[in-house]
């Protein structure tokens, strides 16, 4: 294994050219069906979920391994919204120039290499499919909310994480046994995971229209919370406004930077955009502004509710809302949480498949991940693997260790990523670019600092295991990748040597 062939580079023209060849070919290939409104659509359907109605209270008013921001927890949200916005720009140059369903992994393979590119977008898995779960999680945590005030209970053993389920002796006693063991599952979570693999099956026009339908409630639920709660503010809540100081506002970015995680979800699908080239950096940064927006004003109001630390729950603004007796309202925003998360599962689910679906095309993992289906023409094989991959865990794990993951892979892949807009405008410093990154180098440099600060506000744990994920991923492609890479093996060279 030489260091030259680790680093070696696809070259640009090979991602182009292999896209108009398949097209070319007959052969089933993805639909070019999705519109500029339909990416920004995507774009808010995968930010908008767990992070703003779950994580916002523990990170206003701390908890766990993070120190509360107070209110300041609005410099949080735009502090870590500039971060995501370096990140976008970055994102965005590279989803005009290979507008391939591979993000972040394409993009290190043209610029960083094949090891860098294999470690990206096995650290992908962590943002996308260890995301989900987390989110799945939490989905079914706002559903039972939504049962219980429809007068409904689901039997405790089915609704609960293994962990806390064995803990439970009232749970673990109730439970039915399957040879003697106790059968304790969260089967919200894996319903939905199960419904939403049997929809990306079908089609993403279906999906595109079913996410659009989710985000447009969203909005509205969030536009509800911002006018009925703002009646009930109070100014003296917003004081003191930074309780724990920087630290505090820095703890807070790292653990909201969950909510901004999905803008770049958009690239994932490039291949099936009409015009790539225009709506990518449309559909990135368009979705991020308005979140950002959102979640601004969102925190200003539910800070004006509550006493700051007051407010660490995991349904904070239903909570807020309830403590101030608009349980109406708090009943309506549960709809909305539950509509949001199903849009965040759905983008999430439907970028992970993709992603797999570049990596096999290119060798580095089976070619069972290529497959797409005759008639749907979507990735099968990868859209069922995923479900399974997310669905199977999120009926047995904890939220909590999957988040603090799931971020510190997200943020390593903005940095790499940005990292490579510096080295392909080295590189290749005259091919003509869509979408041109503004102020290279200073706002790729910026986003590679942002990321690193982030991630060091997060906690040990998390970064241990990372170490390990990719660890594992190390090995995967030393048993798999290298030996099967197109890019150092093409296919002809391969047939050859094995007759
Ligand atoms: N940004 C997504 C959410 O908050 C991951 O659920």
């Amino acid at each position: 294994m030489t260091l030259a062939s680790l680093v070696a580079r696809k070259p640009i023209a090979a991602v182009t050219d292999s896209l108009a060849a398949e097209s070319a070919s007959g052969a089933p290939a993805l639909k070019r069906s999705l519109s500029a409104l339909d990416l920004v659509a995507l774009g808010i359907g995968a930010i908008i979920g767990a992070g703003i109605f779950s994580a916002t209270g523990s990170a206003v008013a701390g908890g766990g391994n993070h120190i509360g921001a107070g209110p300041a927890l609005i410099i949080s949200y735009l502090l870590t919204a500039i971060a995501c916005g370096f990140a976008a720009l970055c994102y965005a140059e590279f989803a005009a120039l290979l507008p391939q369903s591979g993000s972040a992994y394409t993009y290190a393979y043209v610029t960083l290499g094949e090891l860098c590119a294999w470690i990206i977008g096995w650290d992908l898995i962590l943002e996308y499919a260890v995301g989900n779960i987390a989110v799945a999680v939490s989905w079914s945590g706002y559903f039972q909310h939504l049962l219980a005030g429809l007068g409904l209970h689901l039997p405790p053993w089915l609704v609960t994480d293994v962990h806390r389920g064995l803990a439970t002796g009232a749970i673990r006693d109730a439970a039915p046994r399957l040879f003697g063991v106790p059968v304790l599952f969260n089967l919200p979570a894996l319903g939905i995971v199960a419904l939403l693999t049997v929809l990306l099956y079908i089609g993403v026009k279906e999906s595109a229209l079913f996410n659009k339908i989710m985000v447009a409630g969203k909005l509205l639920v969030i536009l509800a919370f911002v006018g009925i709660g703002g009646f009930y503010m109070e100014p003296k809540h917003l004081r003191p406004f930074a309780p724990n100081g920087l630290t505090g506002v820095l703890s807070g970015a790292a653990v909201v930077f969950f909510s901004y995680i999905g803008f770049d979800a958009v690239s994932t699908v490039a291949e099936e955009a009409r015009n790539p080239q225009r709506d990518m950096p449309l559909g990135m940064l368009g979705s991020l502004a308005v979140c950002t927006l959102l979640y601004m004003v969102v925190t200003v109001v539910l800070c004006g509710l509550l006493p700051w630390h007051q407010l660490g729950s995991d349904n904070a603004l239903v909570d807020a809302l309830a403590h101030k007796g608009i349980h109406w309202a708090a009943g309506v925003l549960a709809v909305g949480a539950v509509g949001a998360m199903t849009a965040v599962l759905l983008v999430f689910q439907l970028g992970q498949p993709r992603i797999l679906y570049s990596m096999a095309r290119d060798g580095l993992l089976p070619s069972c991940f290529q497959r797409i289906h005759p008639r749907f023409r979507t990735p099968s094989f990868g859209t069922v693997a995923t479900g399974l991959f997310v669905g199977l865990p999120a009926a047995v794990l904890d939220i909590n260790d999957a988040l603090d993951l799931c971020n510190i892979g997200t943020l390593f892949a903005f940095a790499l990523v940005s990292a490579g807009v510096l080295v392909l405008r080295y590189l290749e410093p005259d091919r003509p670019r869509p979408f041109r990154c503004p102020g290279v180098p200073l706002v790729p440099l910026c986003s590679i600092g942002a990321c690193l600060l982030l991630m060091a506000y997060l906690p040990a744990v998390a970064w241990l295991r990372f170490g390990l994920w990719l660890l594992i991923g190390i090995v995967v492609y030393a048993l798999f990748g290298w030996r099967n890479s197109r890019l150092r093996r093409p296919p002809e060279a391969a047939a050859a040597s094995e007759a």
